[in-house]
């Protein structure tokens, strides 16, 4: 098959490492990872996190990019020719559509959320010139739920951010995007974790994230690590395929594949390790914040920090999620100018489709807030619990069996040089026996959850 992808290429496995870790990190590693870690009992999460991450996130993570890299093409066309080569059954190409359709509704109520962080950024960019700010956090989120033009407008702003980079193709807009963007945040990063330092509880913040307690670790926990380390990785629905499709052939998956894992686990816990010293200082506890850790505790303590502070978190949280969404919106977009279209259209079509599904996520805090899916506080949770909970898992276990079972094992072989040949055989029973279990047992106590909240 092709040297080169007809979308692109990456110039450099550097580029590659920061699209990737781009992807990576995200909402999932500074608005989720610190509040799933404080109501899930701090360090015993982030111990069977890790777990997650390198017992089935990684190699599946290794499969995305090796597949992507022999198919050279979007998922669905990929796995057409792959299954097309190996002679195994066209029908691999489902797992090609449901990343599509996992994708597409992931960006339909990312890019809400990411709207609120461009919000909340702007608020405080006004504070400094004169604005009120944010007095009471609780009141300026709750307006900002019941206002749907409000959130509407900034959904779309965010949705614009994200086709404007898609439409310039994988060099001109993926690439040096990312090359700028993702220092960017590592600065502003550091520059909060200096904050934190400098209120001195640094020490019990790293307490509480990597002390664990044992007699904290339920199904439960489990559970919620696996997802979220399926999240934070953005695997299951083809996104990492499609990033391994512009991958140059003589780099190596491998060390690649291992240096964005660390990467977004590294920034997840430099992200705790910045957020709950101010939390501490300022709100006296590192747990129970919730979802609303970001949105209404942060913001008291920004009050007293300096509007400053408050502008400078935002704004890191939405290029976070910047650079997360491109790679939502590029497979199907990839996929569209397969089909013939033009780059432009293709990204324009597919984000207005995601900001037209979003519109329901939207309107479910205010006008349609009766409206609650699947017993889901809202619809917003409703579509968070199918894609992240159904769509990934299922996405990420029939990659795993597909790479573990079908795949041309020479060929694997080859896409996976680099790898001594104990690591490949570790990590093909990982991906045929223990990645595959591991998902399949938090499914199913995932769909008993859901049922029986029905
Ligand atoms: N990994 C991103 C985050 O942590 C979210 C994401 C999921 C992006 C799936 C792409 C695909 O925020």
């Amino acid at each position: 098959m092709d040297n080169r992808s007809i979308h692109g290429m990456w110039s450099s496995r550097l580029a590659f490492i920061l699209a990737a870790t781009g992807s990576a990190v995200g909402l999932g590693n500074i608005w989720r990872f610190p509040y799933m870690a404080s109501d899930n009992g701090g360090g015993a999460f982030v111990l069977v996190y890790l777990g997650c991450v390198a017992l089935v996130a990684l190699p599946i993570l290794f499969a995305e990019l090796a597949i992507g890299r022999r198919g050279r093409r979007s998922p669905i066309n990929t796995l057409l020719d792959l299954a097309r080569e190996d002679r195994s059954s066209r029908g691999w190409a489902g797992v090609g559509w449901l990343g599509l359709v996992a994708g597409v509704f992931i960006l339909s109520f990312y890019s809400v959320v990411a709207g609120w962080t461009l919000h909340y950024a702007w608020l405080y960019l006004m504070q400094l010139f004169g604005g009120t700010g944010i007095v009471d956090p609780a009141a300026t989120f709750g307006e900002l739920l019941s206002n749907p033009v409000e959130m509407i407008a900034w959904h779309g702003v965010f949705m614009v951010m994200t086709v404007a980079v898609v439409a310039l193709g994988v060099e001109k807009g993926l690439e040096r995007s990312v090359k700028l963007l993702m220092p960017a945040l590592l600065l502003m990063l550091l520059v909060l974790l200096g904050y934190g330092v400098s209120t001195g509880h640094l020490g019990e913040a790293a307490t509480f994230l990597f002390q664990p307690d044992f007699s904290k670790i339920t199904p439960g926990v489990v559970l919620s690590a696996m997802g979220q380390a399926f999240f934070s990785l953005s695997l299951g629905m083809c996104g990492m395929m499609t990033y391994g499709a512009y991958l140059p052939r003589d780099v190596s998956i491998p060390r690649v594949g291992a240096a964005v894992a660390l990467a977004d686990t590294g920034i997840a816990l430099l992200a705790g390790l910045a957020i709950f010293p101010i939390v501490i200082q300022f709100l006296g506890t590192p747990t129970g914040g919730g979802p609303g850790l970001i949105f209404t505790s942060l913001p008291s303590a920004f009050n007293q920090m300096g509007a400053v502070f408050g502008l400078l978190f935002f704004v890191l949280l939405a290029v976070a999620a910047w650079t997360s969404s491109i790679s939502l919106l590029e497979p199907a977009s990839a996929y569209l100018v397969e089909r013939g279209w033009g780059r432009r259209r293709a990204a324009i079509a597919m984000a207005t489709l995601c900001w037209a599904l979003g519109l329901f996520s939207a309107l479910g805090f205010n006008v349609l807030s009766d409206i609650r899916p699947l017993g889901q506080d809202s619809i917003l949770d409703a579509i968070n619990l199918v894609a992240n909970d159904i769509l990934l898992p299922v996405g990420g276990l029939l990659i795993a069996l597909y790479a573990g079972w079908r795949f041309d094992r020479q060929r694997l072989r080859e896409q996976m040089h680099g790898a001594p040949a104990a690591l490949f055989s570790v990590w093909t029973w990982l991906l045929r026996v223990v990645a595959p279990l591991a998902v399949l047992a938090v499914l199913a106590v995932k769909l008993h959850d859901a049922l029986q909240r029905l």
